[in-house]
């Protein structure tokens, strides 16, 4: 009996372990995936004035909520098993003003070396029947441990703001009537998700008149940030040297 209780002591603390170990692969593949997502961001923010990227945030699934899921889903209770077969237990959602821009942050982000693609699946070009609409990647990306390297899944949604709009508002309506919404209410939001659509067309549209009317492009890419350049420390010494560099001056002797 006491041997029972030392087992199952030990049991628990390997699995605690195991368990931390899991999460922490998941919480490295989510770190390693939002930095590639902000560099795109600043270096996008900071050279040309426009991020194609607005916004991003990005979630873990709880143990609670990794099990619950396992259990819903049939998924045996086992770490592999769930490894394999839940994919969204590092979540992100990256939102961008334009619907062109969801496309091509998802071009940068799966044309990246290191980023395998899994799966995409495509709600924009195909929406849902609710008028659900976004572009979901799930990638693997590597994640370098101690004693090995592990191949890590991560759930991205891609969305306009419009979209995410529709998409957080639905969601909380599903909640509060924990699933089952009055019929009117699902023709009313299926119609906010063909008005979302038709404003993100318009604004694209309004968008790229603007370009060709006033600004140059080029002029919009050669631009750069001074906010950025006001963060950055750039003493005299530095541009001193650059200068010399570039007219060819040797430095003053000491
Ligand atoms: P799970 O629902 O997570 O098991 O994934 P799935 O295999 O059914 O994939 P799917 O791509 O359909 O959905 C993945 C995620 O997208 C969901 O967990 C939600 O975050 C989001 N999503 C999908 N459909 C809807 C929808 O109709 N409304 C809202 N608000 N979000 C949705
Ligand atoms: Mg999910």
């Amino acid at each position: 009996m006491a041997d029972l209780a030392v087992d199952d002591l030990t049991l628990r603390r390997d699995l605690k372990t195991e368990l931390t170990r899991f999460m922490m692969s998941y919480k490295f593949a989510t770190d390693e995936m939002m930095t590639k997502i902000n560099i795109l961001k600043e270096e996008f923010s900071s050279i040309h004035d426009y991020s194609p990227i607005h916004q991003v945030t990005s979630r873990l699934k709880s143990p609670e909520g990794i099990l619950k899921k396992a259990l819903r889903t049939g998924c045996p209770i086992a770490l592999d098993e769930i490894r394999d077969h839940i994919q969204d237990i590092a979540g992100i959602r990256i939102t961008c003003s334009f619907v062109s821009d969801t496309y091509r942050v998802c071009d940068m982000l799966t044309s990246q070396q290191d980023v395998t693609v899994l799966k995409v699946k495509d709600y924009i070009a195909t929406p849902k029947p609710n008028g659900y609409r976004s572009l979901h990647l799930l990638v693997a990306v590597p994640v370098f441990m101690s004693d090995r390297v592990q191949p890590v899944t991560v759930e991205i949604q891609i969305r306009t703001i419009a979209m995410d709009f529709w998409a957080s508002l639905e969601h909380k309506i599903y909640y509060k009537y924990a699933g089952r919404v009055p019929a009117g209410l699902l023709v009313d939001l299926t119609r906010a998700a063909e008005d979302a659509s038709r404003l993100d067309v318009l604004m694209e549209r309004l968008h790229d008149q603007v370009i060709e009317l006033g600004v140059d492009p080029e002029a919009v890419d050669d631009r750069v940030n001074m906010d950025f350049l006001s963060q950055m420390p750039m003493s005299r010494d530095v541009l001193d040297a650059f200068v010399r560099g570039r007219v060819d001056i040797p430095a003053a002797a000491p």
